[in-house]
């Protein structure tokens, strides 16, 4: 039989969109453009990389899929605020995310900003709330931490803005590339290798920074000569803001 990766990715995106929607059943209550630019910067579309990785790696290595949910969500809830976040007119200032104006344009930039930092709280919360043994949670929260704090993703969009106003050299940008993509793609199958307790999570942190990169330095290549329609973000907002990619270094 062979692999089928659309159908795959398919069954995954309607796995966690339905379970990340779920999660927002419980906190109806809270305050309404608030909850409502939550849902929107996570629920509407993105192509679910992240828990795709959590949920193929967890599942090659013998766990079930309904036990890799929680860090699925978690995770993904993690990438939804960095993107609005990176959005904001303070950092790349972008209109148009998965095809409809970006959450400080949909709402306002507070909401915004609140929305993306609940988001990194509801992460925590996700984990935390899941039966699973206390060991197995605070492994997982050292790991989806450590990729997306200050040695982390958030290091990699302080890289990021800072190599705008200069050229990085290849080390600089991989360095770039490794803490603002990488770090959160090779957490993710860090994530679904912790679940199945494997002997060996090294493997698949290696396998995860080198996906990481490929897919920056396809995001940079199609920020130049992508289709703005497919993509669902607007084309060449790298040239604007000076940034240092592949692009720029390598042509
Ligand atoms: C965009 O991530 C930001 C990068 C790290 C390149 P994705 O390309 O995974 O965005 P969505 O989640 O599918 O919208
Ligand atoms: C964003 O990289 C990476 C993170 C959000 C951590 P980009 O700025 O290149 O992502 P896009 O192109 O806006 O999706
Ligand atoms: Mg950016
Ligand atoms: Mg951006
Ligand atoms: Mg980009």
């Amino acid at each position: 039989m062979s692999y089928q990766f659309g159908t795959e990715l398919k069954q995954v995106q309607d796995r966690i969109n339905q379970f990340l929607a779920n999660q927002f059943e419980k906190i109806d209550s809270y305050n309404a453009p608030l909850r409502d630019a939550m849902k929107y910067g996570l629920l509407l579309g993105g192509k679910r990389v992240r828990p795709f990785l959590v949920y193929a790696t967890g599942k090659m290595l013998g766990a079930e899929m309904s036990a890799l949910d929680y860090a699925a969500a978690a995770i993904e809830s993690i990438h939804a605020y960095s993107l609005i976040h990176d959005d904001l007119p303070a950092m790349d200032n972008d209109e148009l995310r998965r095809g409809q104006p970006t959450c400080h344009i949909a709402f306002d930039e507070a909401t915004a900003i609140l929305a993306g930092d609940a988001l990194l709280n509801e992460a925590v919360n996700v984990i935390i709330k899941t039966k699973v043994p206390d060991e197995l949670k605070i492994s997982l929260l050292a790991t989806l931490y450590q990729a997306s704090g200050i040695n982390g993703m958030i290091l990699g969009q302080a890289l990021d803005m800072e190599y705008e106003t200069k050229l990085a050299t290849r080390d600089q940008l991989d360095l770039i590339h490794h803490h603002k993509t990488g770090d959160l793609i090779s957490a993710a199958m860090k994530m679904g290798a912790l679940i199945a307790n494997p002997d060996d999570q090294k493997t698949w942190v290696e396998i995860g920074y080198k996906i990481g990169l490929a897919f920056q330095i396809q995001d940079d290549v199609l920020d130049v000569v992508g289709d703005s329609s497919l993509l669902g973000k607007k084309v060449g907002s790298d040239q604007v803001n000076h940034k240092s990619t592949y692009v720029t270094l390598m042509g």
